[in-house]
């Protein structure tokens, strides 16, 4: 039943559509001719710009006494071997159907997709005849990012040896998900007109969040603590709450919710972010794909790729049930609740789950935006202080947000609630290392001001109307970027903050469709298909500030792959760190940052992987190798860092069990055999 263009297995990053058509170059031509000349003359790296635009943070906060404060780490002096040190031994590349872990070390999967978690624990069924009921009880398919809380958090406690792991699901393969992959009814044009209800059900339950709880036994081993209350299944059709500025907003009125304040599920789960206080953020990444608008598309749809099919034809199930038909965002009935019109204006945010709160319905945060949502940093909190927290879009040419709470942090009472009223703003990375956050807030003068201009001009490829009112604002939020004069990125992917010097990073995965003509300081690489690394320091050090200065931490790359800072390769990829497309994105508890790839696969790169980074020194060392066909995505260890879990997304071949015929997505725990601290 192959109708649509997509692989079965892998869809990135084709299934990355440009829509943005804003034009937005704020360098443009100066820029752009500079960087090309340098670029032809250093050989073509985009390494050589970062020293020809001197972008070290360093470079920058030494030009002038009332330049911003730059929160680095001093070096490690010679006798004191720093926690961000990288102890262990490279790995190399690897081709092999295996996870591939340093010496000293040990490497086992765990909770697969299907695994029994809740209700009567069906059996996983290696033929794909699990039901779609079954699946609702089972864990789903294409982890990906993932968070460990410690079972006693709440009590003030720091528990490594047992705690809930919560793990999104991306998506799914339809080929390994049924007993002969997806199945349905086509017209004679090989249209498919209906779909078997039940693997319409499958599906959606293989989406979504599992929280898992976990134990470690006295022999080391982690184990499903089964029939615990907290085993949970939130899926793509579990019932949640629009909160904040959107809730309510006629533009999410459905026949579910003619309030405009609940909607069903959660899809494309890419990364995540835990809250400081305790819960669980799930991004929303490329939701479009499972809307269908047979008519006229809207705004809402049209910027983020919405089209006339979707990816997996839910809205053609055969029972024509309500939960399935709303996948059909064609305005059919006379009112918008009367229909599912609006039913993708329902998607695109950072849900909050509570995972000690099992019977809470999930929150979908609107005040942090409308987009695809990769995933979601927060910024170390102060008592009196707003929450910050940092989401990248991850599209080609979209970009990175920042949200300031309203309210101020105070650990005694803080909660979701902190997320439902703040300022959202969008990144502007100048080429001189500076940078600007620029508030999408129709309070502001100087946003008002672009809108107001912008008003019966067309915006990328929309004709720009207006916004309603902030609401508006934030269901368009890369509709007001474009508006707002952001920078756009090459795929903003997963944001980690050092917890020593407070500087952010981002990974910028890759864009093969960046030309000569679009190049700017931040995105500095022609057809950049290996991918970057960038970071910043707010101004002052403080996380609410509008400006901030900028650099590259790494580009990736083939050996020889040079980052060059003030004239000085500060790194040279060689064979024990060479890698492309970052994508996850983790500082560990001690400092050292975890580099995961989600890129192409050669003879040169090997499988996808997973590196270790000093911040400090720009040390790298790949510490893991993932199997065949697979990306690497979501790590995280418990408190004493010394168990590490690592997701598999998308293996190709018989992993992790070899006498079965489907690879199954799971988490990968590794340990020391010493019982020492990961990576040290
Ligand atoms: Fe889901 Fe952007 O990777
Ligand atoms: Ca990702
Ligand atoms: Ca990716």
């Amino acid at each position: 039943m192959a109708k649509h263009d997509i692989d079965p297995n892998y869809n990135d990053p084709n299934y990355e559509p440009v829509v943005n058509h804003s034009g937005n170059t704020p360098f443009e031509s100066v820029l752009a001719s500079r960087l090309k000349r340098r670029s032809v003359m250093k050989g073509g790296m985009g390494a050589a710009l970062a020293s020809v635009m001197g972008l070290s943070l360093a470079g920058c906060s030494d030009d002038d006494d009332d330049a911003v404060a730059t929160p680095s780490t001093p070096a490690p002096d010679g006798d004191t071997p720093s926690a961000t040190e990288l102890g262990f031994k490279p790995v190399a590349v690897s081709t092999a159907n295996s996870v591939v872990v340093p010496e000293g070390y040990t490497a086992k999967a765990f909770v697969p997709w299907g695994t029994p978690l809740t209700g009567s624990l069906p059996e996983y069924r290696a033929d794909g005849n699990n039901t779609g009921e079954e699946q609702e009880q089972q864990v789903g398919m294409h982890h990906d990012g993932m968070h460990f809380f410690p079972i006693d958090m709440k009590a003030g406690g720091n528990s490594s040896t047992e705690g809930l792991l919560v793990m999104n699901h991306e998506y799914i393969n339809q080929t390994h998900i049924h007993p002969a992959g997806a199945t349905g009814e086509t017209n004679l044009d090989g249209v498919i007109i209906s779909r078997p209800a039940d693997e319409v059900r499958k599906e959606i339950a293989a989406h979504g969040v599992s929280v898992i709880h976990i134990k470690q036994g006295a022999d080391g081993e982690w184990t499903v603590v089964h029939g615990s209350p907290y085993n949970r299944r939130v899926t793509g059709g579990t019932e949640m709450d629009i909160r904040g500025p959107v809730s309510g907003y006629s533009k999410l009125v459905t026949s579910f919710s003619p309030l405009a304040n609940q909607t069903r599920g959660t899809l494309n789960n890419c990364a995540m972010g835990p809250t400081p206080w305790g819960t669980y953020l799930t991004a929303e990444e490329n939701w479009h794909g499972y809307f269908a608008n047979s008519g006229v598309l809207t705004r809402e749809q049209a910027r983020h790729g919405v089209g006339s099919t979707s990816r997996y034809d839910w809205e053609l199930a055969d029972n024509a049930a309500d939960e399935y038909v709303r996948f059909n965002v064609t305005a059919i009935a006379a009112s918008a609740d009367q229909d599912y019109r609006n039913e993708a204006n329902t998607y695109g945010y950072m849900v909050e789950i509570d995972p000690f709160a099992p019977e809470s319905r999930p929150q979908k945060r609107t005040a942090l935006g409308r987009f695809g949502h990769e995933g979601v940093i927060f910024a170390p909190v102060t008592e009196g202080e707003p929450v910050v927290c940092y989401s990248g879009d991850d599209s080609r040419y979209e970009y990175i947000y920042k949200f300031v709470s309203a309210q101020p942090y105070y650990a005694a009472t803080a909660g979701g609630h902190l997320l439902n009223q703040g300022t959202l703003y969008v990144a502007r990375f100048n080429e001189d290392g500076t940078g600007e956050w620029l508030p999408l807030d129709l309070s502001d003068a100087g946003f008002k001001a672009k809108v107001d201009a912008a008003v019966g001009t067309t915006v990328g490829a929309i004709a720009f109307d207006g916004f309603e009112n902030q609401a508006d604002v934030l269901v368009n939020t890369r509709l007001a970027a474009d508006i707002a004069g952001a920078t756009p990125m090459d795929r903003p992917e997963w944001g980690a903050i050092d917890p020593n010097s407070g500087e952010v990073y981002f990974t910028l995965t890759n864009n093969s469709k960046r030309t000569a003509d679009d190049i700017d300081a931040a995105n500095p690489v022609i057809n950049n298909i290996n991918g970057h690394i960038i970071r910043w320091a707010e101004a002052g050090s403080d996380y609410t500030a509008t400006s901030f200065e900028w650099d590259i931490f790494v580009f990736a790359g083939e050996q020889g792959t040079e980052t060059v800072v003030d004239g000085e390769a500060v790194v040279t990829l060689d064979d024990s760190n060479i890698f492309n497309s970052p994508d996850g994105l983790w500082f560990d508890y001690n400092g050292r940052l975890w580099i995961q790839t989600d890129g192409y696969s050669n003879e040169v790169f090997g499988n996808q992987m997973m590196l270790a980074a000093n911040p400090v020194t720009r040390e790298i060392k790949r510490f893991f190798v993932g199997p065949q066909g697979c990306e690497v995505t979501g790590v995280v260890t418990t408190p004493d860092s010394k168990t590490m879990f690592v997701n598999i997304q998308h293996p190709k071949a018989n992993w992790p069990n070899a006498a079965e015929a489907r690879p199954r997505d799971a988490t990968v725990i590794v340990t020391r055999d010493d019982g020492g601290v990961i990576g040290a």
